[in-house]
């Protein structure tokens, strides 16, 4: 008979695979064919043709939902999850013509949300941050990175980077926290640029570090943020720890920080509206990330594209991330984010797919758990109710009722998929 899936998804998933590529490039299946995911103590430990599934596997449950379409769990590689308060009225005042530069530069901005993060506790920002998360988890996110960067002091930036890690443990999702000290000036630093950037490097930082914070190491590199120069220094105390670098480059003006970022290894550099052939080429030697935002390039209604044509014949992979943060993009909608990257940038279905997945683990350093479908990985994986891969990126605003297997657990299970055979489950 046939039962409910069990919260462990041990079993085997029979069903329709996505383009080569974007699921199981180890495994090369014609688009539409028919293909087995094995799982087994959180692992998938094989995959596959529906009619090569090795014998010691067939005597697994059954998962009865054959006309899904599965992707590897979701990424989001660029969030500012964390935080107080929210600025609505700095959408109204662009609304009425304000730049976000001109918002920033009137004490609103970043450092609006530096008060508003600095006056909530632990347990508010907490409070505030896990319905964000379950709105991304929703919608099969399996892995998130989340920034600290509100707070600008360090009781302030550990109190987000603690949630952050809070918020991983109890909802059950890998986490990898950036530390940004380097987001903004904070107002009691006003004209001590170099002082602050010397806090940020002796005493924010390795502190930070050393209490297990800090999994990557970030900077605003831009003419409202900081230098060229000042971001170095930055990745010099990061390099110093053994910490990866990435930075939001690029967004507002040419800084050059892409082609800096690289020459530090970068995982990734992150907006880049603004990015030269010099970045591009620097980037693609380095094996950097291009994670692009088209939630903030819509708020800002920029008009700057960044240069994807040149980045895909240059083969660099180009990750799609929601940015949520409360100023320039309040997305809570990877898939949103996908359509977006389609229509604003042009990407096509397969790359805004893999910017979702694939790219954006290797944005993170996460390439050898996430981000695929592939035997010895931990089993993240998503079960959609479509025909066409084109509708995950295609749908405005809906999310598609899925199945989520995170971390090898039956995370949720929109398709109500039903396992033949879980009695005998061990
Ligand atoms: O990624 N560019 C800088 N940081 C954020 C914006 C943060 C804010 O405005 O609060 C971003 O867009
Ligand atoms: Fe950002």
């Amino acid at each position: 008979m046939p039962t409910r899936a069990q919260a462990s998804a041990d079993g085997v998933w029979q069903g329709v695979v996505p383009a080569a590529g974007l699921c199981m490039p180890d495994v090369p299946l014609p688009d539409g064919a028919s293909a087995s995911i094995v799982v087994q103590q959180g692992a998938v430990q094989w995959v596959g043709p529906c009619e090569a599934v090795p014998a010691r596997w067939q005597v697994l449950p059954r998962w009865q939902a054959a006309g899904a379409l599965a992707t590897p769990g979701l990424v989001d590689c660029h969030t500012h999850l964390v935080y107080g308060g929210q600025r609505a009225n700095e959408f109204a005042m662009r609304l009425a013509g304000a730049t976000y530069e001109a918002v920033a530069k009137a004490g609103g901005g970043i450092v609006s949300s530096v008060r508003a993060t600095r006056d909530a506790s632990e347990d508010a920002l907490f409070a505030l941050a896990a319905p964000r998360l379950q709105a991304l988890l929703d919608e099969g996110v399996c892995a998130i990175e989340i920034k600290s960067g509100y707070g600008l002091a360090l009781e302030h930036e550990r109190k987000q980077l603690r949630v952050a890690r809070q918020l991983g443990e109890a909802l059950g999702v890998t986490v990898r926290t950036t530390f940004l000290g380097a987001h903004a000036l904070p107002p009691e630093y006003a004209g001590r640029s170099s002082d602050y950037i010397r806090l940020v490097c002796e005493d924010m930082l390795p502190a930070l570090a050393a209490e297990g914070l800090v999994d990557a190491v970030d900077v605003f590199c831009e003419r409202i943020a900081f230098t060229l120069a000042e971001t170095e220094q930055v990745f010099q105390a990061a390099q110093r720890l053994g910490i990866p670098v990435k930075l939001h480059a690029e967004q507002l003006s040419d800084m050059g920080g892409a082609a800096l970022a690289a020459r530090y290894g970068a995982l990734s550099c992150d907006h880049i509206e603004h990015l030269s052939a010099d970045g591009i080429a620097a980037m693609r030697a380095a094996g950097t990330v291009a994670v692009l935002l088209p939630g903030a390039y819509y708020t800002l209604r920029d008009t700057q594209l960044p240069p994807i044509a040149a980045l895909r014949a240059a083969g660099v992979p180009m990750a799609v991330s929601t940015d949520h943060n409360p100023g320039t993009s309040p997305a809570l909608s990877l898939l949103l984010m996908a359509n977006m990257a389609c229509t604003l940038f042009r990407l096509t279905v397969p790359e805004a797919l893999a910017g979702i997945t694939t790219h954006a683990a290797r944005a993170l350093g996460l390439q050898e758990s996430h981000g695929l479908i592939a035997s010895g990985r931990p089993a993240n994986f998503v079960l959609w109710p479509v025909a066409d891969q084109a509708e995950l990126a295609y749908w405005l605003g809906h999310k598609p009722a899925c199945t989520i297997v995170r971390q090898g657990r039956l995370a949720a299970n929109g398709l109500a998929v039903a396992v033949a055979g879980a009695d005998h489950v061990a």
